[in-house]
């Protein structure tokens, strides 16, 4: 299927909100599995990725069900799954989920076959098979180290020290998993991610320590503690949030505040990207849900936009909102300089270059570098040409960020496959209509 979007939108003053963050969401799926008891998840969104967890957990012995909107899980402790020989979890579209999931594993008596869809069976998995190796799990794989392969775990866990040095909170987190059933104590020494797996065991009282240095956590993990059911409430996606908020400033007149947004300072790089930018996006009714941070987003439309030299150590806290930085970048007063940003290249597609093509295809000039790009942006660009987005992958993050450009600068856009957007934001065309775009 393929959207055709060629009218801006209209001014909007809306207030919405989004659904629940992807990443807390399947952590909060998996960490319910190991717990022992009824867990009570509310806010939890049925997007494709969150779909892949529990339909992979059912699969693993795990009962789940919704009843008023409100996901009921029941948790059978410690490496309690419980599952037939030669069973296969396919994790779809999800890295969060594959790579947690193995996390829990280790300790897996039968081999799991694990797999995905294409995008997925690209991505690189050596970064998880290596460190869950040294705890004693097993794998069969292809030489490339990707989906699929198989996973053994292992009886004489031994726990671990291991240097986390590319900034992936999946991989910190799966090793925070594997750490949870092992005895004694593993040690995670952590370039900064997004921490939500660390706060949740934190908010469960669970033996974690994290020591906070200037470029690193340092995490201590004391395993074989087992833990009761919890009640959670998922706080909305600054992710999702991104996409509303880069929609509203390049709008003409308009106004929106977006309810209940996580604002855990590991997810708002870009937040802080963008107000160095001019944007003036504030946060209002700060409180903690959760053991998370949470406030209302308020932004209003605005003219014009500086250049950014965007500072690295931002990147690992935006990396999954950089299409939509790009956007505003390409309407900035200036040329934006983003490096080291060879993550990018390794998400649900090769983001960076997909980046380059859509910027100029939109008539925008781009230097692109080996994990860099340069943006020439155009404060008075406007669209008025037929722009083909294709073979991107089914990247969510590309097909929401077309949209949104088509939207706010204009021209015809053609988007093919529109399913994309359901891996993550289920409610984007629903909150869309809201605001008053007309499909
Ligand atoms: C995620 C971590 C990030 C992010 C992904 C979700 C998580 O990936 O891009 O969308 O939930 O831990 P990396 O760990 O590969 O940086």
């Amino acid at each position: 299927m393929k959207i055709i979007v060629k009218k801006k939108i209209k001014d909007f003053n809306k207030i919405i909100s989004v659904d629940g963050d992807k990443s807390i969401s399947i952590r909060s799926l998996l960490i319910g599995s190991q717990s022992f008891g009824l867990c009570k998840i509310k806010n939890l969104p049925k997007s494709g990725d969150v779909l892949s967890t529990i339909n992979g957990l059912k699969k693993l012995g795990i009962k789940i069900f919704f009843k008023n909107k409100i996901c009921y899980l029941y948790g059978n402790g410690l490496n309690g799954f419980n599952f037939k020989k030669n069973i296969i979890i396919d994790a779809g579209n999800s890295g969060t989920f594959a790579r947690l999931l193995l996390g829990l594993l280790v300790k897996s008596p039968h081999s799991i076959k694990i797999r995905g869809d294409k995008s997925l069976s690209r991505r690189d998995f050596e970064r998880i098979m290596y460190p869950l190796e040294k705890f004693g799990a097993k794998f069969v794989a292809n030489k490339k180290k990707n989906l699929p392969l198989k996973i053994l775990g292992s009886e004489l866990l031994k726990p671990i020290v291991y240097f986390e040095n590319k900034g992936s909170a999946q991989c910190k987190s799966s090793v925070i998993f594997a750490a949870l059933n092992t005895p004694g104590k593993t040690i995670i020494n952590a370039k900064k991610s997004r921490n939500h797996t660390e706060l949740f065991l934190k908010y469960l009282n669970l033996p974690i320590k994290i020591i906070n240095k200037k470029n690193y956590d340092s995490i201590e993990v004391s395993g074989e503690k087992q833990f009761k059911c919890f009640d959670y409430v998922i706080p909305g996606d600054m992710s999702s949030s991104a996409f509303f908020i880069v929609l509203t400033l390049l709008s003409k007149n308009s106004k929106l505040k977006i309810k209940d947004v996580n604002i855990n300072p590991s997810r708002i790089g870009f937040i802080k990207i963008i107000n160095k930018m001019g944007a003036k996006v504030k946060f209002i009714n700060k409180r903690r849900v959760c053991g998370e941070l949470i406030a209302d987003v308020c932004v209003n439309s605005q003219k014009n936009f500086k250049p950014i030299n965007c500072p690295v150590k931002l990147n690992s806290n935006a990396i999954d909102e950089f299409l939509i930085i790009f956007l505003l970048a390409a309407k900035a007063s200036g040329v934006s300089s983003f490096k080291n940003l060879y993550e990018l290249n390794k998400k649900e597609s090769p983001r960076l270059k997909l980046a380059s093509i859509i910027l100029r295809k939109m008539g925008i000039k781009i230097k692109l570098g080996d994990g860099s790009i340069k943006i020439f942006g155009n404060p008075n660009l406007v669209l008025n040409k037929d722009i083909l987005i294709n073979k991107y992958h089914k990247d969510h993050r590309v097909f929401m960020t077309s949209v949104i450009a088509a939207l706010s600068l204009g021209g015809k856009w053609i988007i093919e496959d529109t399913e994309s957007y359901m891996s993550s934001f289920p409610s984007f065309f629903r909150i869309l209509r809201k605001i008053g775009y007309k499909f």
